[in-house]
């Protein structure tokens, strides 16, 4: 199985589950819909949502511009049939499986986006381009994605015992901002999250489907991981690093 569709694989297994563990991606699209909310956008902006899983982002859009025609895709089937549970009734709301590294798509959009799929793409600043190139002119791009420190805490503590973490790299903000245009509006979030122990945070990572490890990572041992866990039984804060991009 090649990369991506391992990924899509590991959200296809958690898609029923998903919202019962995703309070972090739920405040990330409330974050990416604030900033949309305050770019200027035709009444009845045309949108293409990219990765839209169960559709956290895909609710705040159809609030936002209830005159909008939405077409709302992701990889995996079984995210887009929980999305459509969730959105049935909107009529103006149409859904697609799609790679949104390759969207197979006419131009002719006011706004793309796409909260926190972004960091499962094979070449995210490369992706940029080919999504402006569907925009209508005045159009916007805006995302959300992870950073650099994305679980700093968990990096250090592997680190610490000399260990692999397994967690992805992702391009940092300075290499956002040096990417992108100067007209870019980028911005940074640490979200720390509490989970019970360092093990509850692996789960909980593992009931989203987001623990598909770094390309040639080899999962730990139990007798090593058991030793990076120990002492680690208590509270654990483990922090997303969250950036969000609007792009015109
Ligand atoms: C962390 S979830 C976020 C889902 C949703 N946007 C949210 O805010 O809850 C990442 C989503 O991106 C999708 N995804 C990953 N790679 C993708 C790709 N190349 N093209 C389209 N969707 C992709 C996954 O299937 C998954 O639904």
């Amino acid at each position: 199985m090649n990369g991506g569709r391992r990924i899509v694989a590991y959200f296809d297994a958690v898609a029923s589950r998903y919202e019962q563990h995703a309070g972090p991606q739920a405040h990330a699209a409330a974050r990416l819909a604030e900033g949309v909310a305050g770019l200027s956008l035709p009444e009845a902006p045309r949108i293409l949502e990219i990765g839209c899983g169960t559709g956290l982002l895909t609710r705040h859009l159809t609030r936002l511009y209830p005159r909008a025609t939405i077409l709302a895709s992701d990889r995996s089937l079984a995210m887009l049939r929980v999305a459509r549970a969730h959105l049935a009734g909107e009529t103006r709301l149409r859904f697609v499986a799609m790679d949104g590294e390759a969207p197979s798509v006419r131009p002719g959009f006011d706004l793309i986006c796409a909260n926190l799929a972004w960091q499962w793409f094979a070449h995210p600043l490369q992706s940029v381009a080919r999504c402006r190139d569907l925009l209508n002119p005045g159009g916007w791009l805006s995302f959300s994605t992870l950073g650099e420190a994305n679980f700093a805490e968990w990096r250090a503590l592997c680190t610490a015992h000399g260990v692999a973490h397994g967690l992805h790299d992702y391009p940092s903000l300075a290499t956002w901002r040096a990417h992108l245009p100067p007209n870019a509006l980028l911005s940074e979030e640490r979200h720390p999250t509490e989970y019970s122990s360092a093990l509850a945070f692996l789960h909980a990572l593992r009931a989203i489907g987001a623990q598909a490890p770094a390309y040639g990572h080899r999962p730990l041992p139990a007798g090593t991981l058991r030793r990076v866990l120990r002492g680690q039984s208590e509270k654990y804060s483990s922090s997303y690093h969250f950036l969000y991009i609007h792009l015109p």
